[in-house]
């Protein structure tokens, strides 16, 4: 008795679940279907939070959104003369800065907020955290409110494995990454999914950081080497990544690490002040940079003079300019990360949106049914 008693609980419980289960489905349905036909709706403005963009990375998978970014970061990159281009406004402080990174194809205006305070890690605190907004350019209204810590890490990476494609020497298997924070894993599955890298040589300073890193991309198909030194880590790379933070200007590497033929992919340089190569490696690279404006204020070329020859990425990706020209040719991608890149991250989430269903409404643009009337509006809320 007390057995069928147990199983007739279970049963019961199981199917209370089921349909707990199909009325959040249902609800969900139709709070999608609502939005996408309810657009009249201009106060409610669809938010990404942290927790909905770690579901979209899920359902999608990692390596699929980093292809997918890099093809939105190359299709804006083809129309690039089209957007409002301005070097990042930046308000620096003694520990890191704030910036902000806005820009516009005319129909679609895009902006990122997002910080760099590399003291951040030893005090439980991101050295990097971002949120952005797209706003129809014809009505000034937001049309996409996004966490952008975690995009940031995508679209850096796909920009660089962007860069990579043009630049690194043919049939590159292999690739250090020196510096193994918070960035590191993103560079690594972008290179694996967009350039076939499957052997990484890691280190950092920390080898925390290291171990962690290895950790993460154990079961992600790659060969890993965890390296006691900058020295070691290099041996045998065809691409050197550092990805380092630090407030100054560092030297992560030196002239004699960099033998012929390879491609660096310098991502911790982007801020007046701090740089990662030194500068003898410079003077022996052909150097490709997002946008000079930019780039001349925050990258390592701000070691060099003003007019010293650059080639911008968007050319070569175009066609317009050429990428790696022989095998003994050094390249470096000086990235310091541009407006466009988080816009062309946006405009991607922003499309999967409708088939993922992970984001919420939120309710951001005061919207008086006279839209001169905002003070009755207010008025009017303590009587409902
Ligand atoms: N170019 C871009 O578009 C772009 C985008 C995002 C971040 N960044 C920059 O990339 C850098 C890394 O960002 P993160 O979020 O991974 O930071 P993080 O603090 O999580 O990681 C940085 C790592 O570098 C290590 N490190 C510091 N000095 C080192 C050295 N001399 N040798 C080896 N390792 C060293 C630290 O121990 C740490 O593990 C930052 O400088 C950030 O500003 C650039």
């Amino acid at each position: 008795m007390d057995n069928l008693y147990k199983k007739m609980t279970l049963f019961i419980m199981n199917c209370l679940t089921m349909i707990e289960n199909i009325k959040k489905a249902l609800l969900n349905w139709m709070d999608c279907y609502m939005t996408n036909i309810t657009e009249k709706n201009l106060n409610i403005v669809p938010f990404v939070s942290v927790d909905h963009m770690m579901k979209i990375i899920m359902k999608i998978g990692v390596e699929k959104i980093l292809v997918g970014i890099a093809d939105y970061i190359e299709e804006d990159f083809k129309r690039w003369e089209l957007f409002d281009k301005t070097p990042r406004v930046a308000s620096h402080s003694s520990e890191g800065v704030i910036e902000l990174m806005p820009t516009s194809d005319g129909d679609i205006y895009g902006f990122k907020y997002v910080n760099g305070h590399p003291k951040n890690t030893k005090e439980g605190l991101q050295t990097v955290t971002a949120f952005g907004v797209l706003s129809d350019v014809n009505t000034g209204y937001p049309v996409l409110f996004s966490e952008m810590t975690i995009l940031t890490a995508l679209r850096t990476a796909a920009t660089s494995a962007i860069a990579a494609k043009y630049l690194m020497p043919k049939g590159s298997q292999t690739m250090a990454i020196i510096g193994n924070g918070a960035q590191s894993e993103f560079q690594a599955l972008a290179f694996k999914a967009i350039n076939g890298i499957t052997n990484l040589r890691l280190y950092d300073t920390d080898s925390a950081a290291t171990e962690k890193c290895a950790k993460n991309l154990s079961n992600k198909g790659f060969d890993i080497v965890k390296c006691n030194s900058e020295q070691m880590a290099v041996e045998g790379a065809d691409i050197i990544t550092t990805v380092t933070a630090d407030k100054q200007c560092a030297t992560i590497l030196t002239d004699n690490m960099v033998g012929s033929g390879i491609h660096i992919n310098a991502i911790g340089g982007d801020c007046p002040g701090k740089t990662e190569l030194h500068k003898d490696i410079l003077l022996r690279s052909d150097i490709f940079v997002e946008f000079p404006p930019q780039t001349r204020i925050e990258g390592e070329i701000q070691q060099l003079p003003e007019d010293y020859p650059v080639t911008e990425l968007w050319q070569v990706i175009t066609g317009e300019a050429q990428g790696r020209r022989d095998d003994k040719q050094v390249t470096l991608f000086d990235s310091v990360g541009f407006a466009i890149e988080d816009f062309s991250a946006l405009r991607y989430i922003r499309d999967q949106l409708k088939t993922t269903g992970f984001y919420q409404d939120l309710d951001m643009l005061a919207d008086p049914d006279d839209p001169r009337d905002l003070f009755g509006m207010v008025m009017r809320s303590a009587a409902t």
